[in-house]
């Protein structure tokens, strides 16, 4: 599917379906959607006084034109629901509707520009949420799936229809930005919804090289006696369960090469599948656990598409890559591990195992001269139980490098809530024989396991995200049409990192 950008009107402009939109409440469509009911003698019009179109923000109305004159086919009218809460986020959200509502008849698309016009948004930044509510949309996994024509998408080109020639060139800007980070976001969700007998530690190496080559970086990786000689005892602990080899990845792009601590360094969990280890998860609990390696997901989608924006800062990705298997040499409930930089760990429970490849890889990064640090994981359960499905749970030791990360987070539309590292959960993780243990038990899941990486990353500025109830969806919501997988934050990555570059 291309995105692209056209002059003219978009009533007139040929296409299988053109997308206008209304807000929620109005009743005299003015602009495109004045000018498609003008098209249709006052149809949408007639449509809203009698209570059949609504404005709800994602809600779609579909009628033909039946014009045997040159314009569009048909008309759709999305909702973008109420002015007065109108943002980027509801801009991808109509989009999205938008797409997934024509995909399967139409093979070209016209729309215009939704919030440029009445919603007063600027053209660029409301292109760039349009081309990517459009990707994100469009998106779905179907590659075990017999091909079905009748649930085939069709669309082949989506056409931005812009009266003033003049906005043109903004309007490209903001559809190309859109289009790297939507396909950047749509490659994590790829990865996430593979199978884990897919998706394995060697096949996730083998996408993150591929990323790093297409892209021109630098890539290292070691191999789990290679990690037990760096002293990754943390990390070879959680993999030695599993047959599968784990590797140990480190990807560098250089943007800034005359100046090395000009650096970022972005840490996923990457465990290809968690079965809780001989803390054996429950049937329903292990389900979803093809997708724990969300956040290396979202790592190696924001680093193709830094690989494009190249900002000037150095990013590093770090994705310790492993299943959690309960295997006959796994670790076991009691085993004291010794992570790289020397601390030692109790492993009160097998399932905490994203902590300890993190740990390792916290030591890595500081061992490598990190100046700034963020994890993202799909960390605890626990976060879902605190922040439900809207909002990541996000915690720091630097708070100005969590507001960066905050405020990319709210550009991109990824829900984030900061959580407090506070002294009494700090205590949750005190273990009676080693520096530590692994899990400080059910109260404050997230923020236990939050302050047991704090332990590591010490003095570095240093930002967690855990994402265990934002990184997949059931139903579908906002701009993720397709169940499963969202890709997030692999927008907000890419966001922070150019927000660093132009602090730098
Ligand atoms: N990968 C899980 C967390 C998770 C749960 C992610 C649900 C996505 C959805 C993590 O490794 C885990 O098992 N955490 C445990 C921690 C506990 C043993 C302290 C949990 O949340 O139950
Ligand atoms: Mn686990
Ligand atoms: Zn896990």
């Amino acid at each position: 599917m291309e995105i692209k950008s056209v002059t003219g009107n978009i009533a007139t402009v040929e296409s299988d379906v053109a997308v206008v939109n209304l807000f929620d409440g109005v009743t005299k469509p003015a602009g495109a959607t004045g000018a498609a009911d003008a098209l249709l003698d006052g149809l949408i019009s007639q449509l809203i006084e009698d209570g059949e179109l609504s404005g709800k923000l994602g809600a779609t109305t579909l009628v033909h034109s039946r014009s045997d004159s040159s314009g569009p086919n048909r008309i759709l009218v999305v909702g973008l629901g109420r002015e007065a809460s109108f943002d980027l986020a509801a801009i991808r959200t109509a989009a999205a509707a938008a797409v997934y509502r024509v995909k399967s008849f139409a093979k070209t698309m016209t729309t215009v520009v939704h919030g440029a016009g009445i919603g007063g948004k600027d053209v660029r930044t409301a292109a760039q949420a349009l081309a990517e509510g459009t990707i994100l949309g469009a998106y779905s996994f179907d590659k075990y799936k017999t091909p079905d024509d009748n649930e085939a998408s069709q669309l082949q080109s989506v056409s931005v229809v812009e009266f003033d020639d003049a906005k043109i060139p903004e309007v490209n800007k903001g559809i190309a930005n859109g289009i790297r980070s939507a396909e950047a976001q749509n490659l994590a969700r790829d990865l996430v919804n593979e199978p884990a007998n897919h998706m394995t530690p060697s096949q996730m190496l083998a996408v993150a090289k591929d990323t790093a080559d297409s892209r021109g970086f630098n890539f290292k990786v070691l191999n789990e006696t290679e990690c037990a000689n760096e002293g990754m005892g943390a990390f070879c602990g959680v993999a030695q369960g599993s047959k599968e080899p784990a590797f140990f990845v480190h990807i560098t792009y250089q943007g800034d090469p005359d100046d090395p601590d000009n650096n970022v360094w972005l840490l996923g969990k990457s465990i290809t599948f968690d079965s809780g280890g001989l803390s054996l998860k429950s049937a329903t609990g292990m389900l979803k656990m093809k997708g724990d390696m969300g956040g290396g997901a979202a790592v190696i989608g924001a680093m193709q598409a830094i690989g494009e924006f190249a900002p000037k800062i150095n990013v590093h990705a770090v994705l310790p890559i492993t299943e959690n298997m309960p295997g006959g040499e796994a670790q076991r409930p009691g085993d004291v591990v010794k992570s790289m930089s020397g601390t030692s760990i109790e492993i009160v429970n097998t399932d905490a195992e994203g902590r300890l490849t993190l740990a390792d890889a916290i030591d890595y990064a500081k061992s490598h001269g990190a100046k700034q640090i963020i994890d993202i994981a799909t960390l605890t359960g626990a976060a879902r139980v605190a922040l439900g499905t809207g909002n990541a749970a996000v915690f720091t030791n630097h708070q100005p490098l969590a507001d960066t990360v905050l405020t990319a987070a709210e550009e991109a539309g990824d829900g984030m809530w900061q959580l407090p590292l506070d002294q009494a959960s700090k205590r949750l993780n005190r273990s009676d024989i080693a520096d530590l243990k692994n899990s400080g038990g059910l109260p404050a899941g997230s923020i236990s396991a939050a302050h047991f990486i704090a332990h590591f990353a010490g003095e570095t500025p240093w930002v967690h995200i855990d994402i265990a109830a934002t990184s997949m969806t059931e139903s579908g919501t906002g701009p993720f049409k397709c169940p499963g997988a969202t890709g997030v934050p692999t927008r907000t990555l890419i966001e922070t990192v150019q927000q660093l570059a132009d602090q730098s």
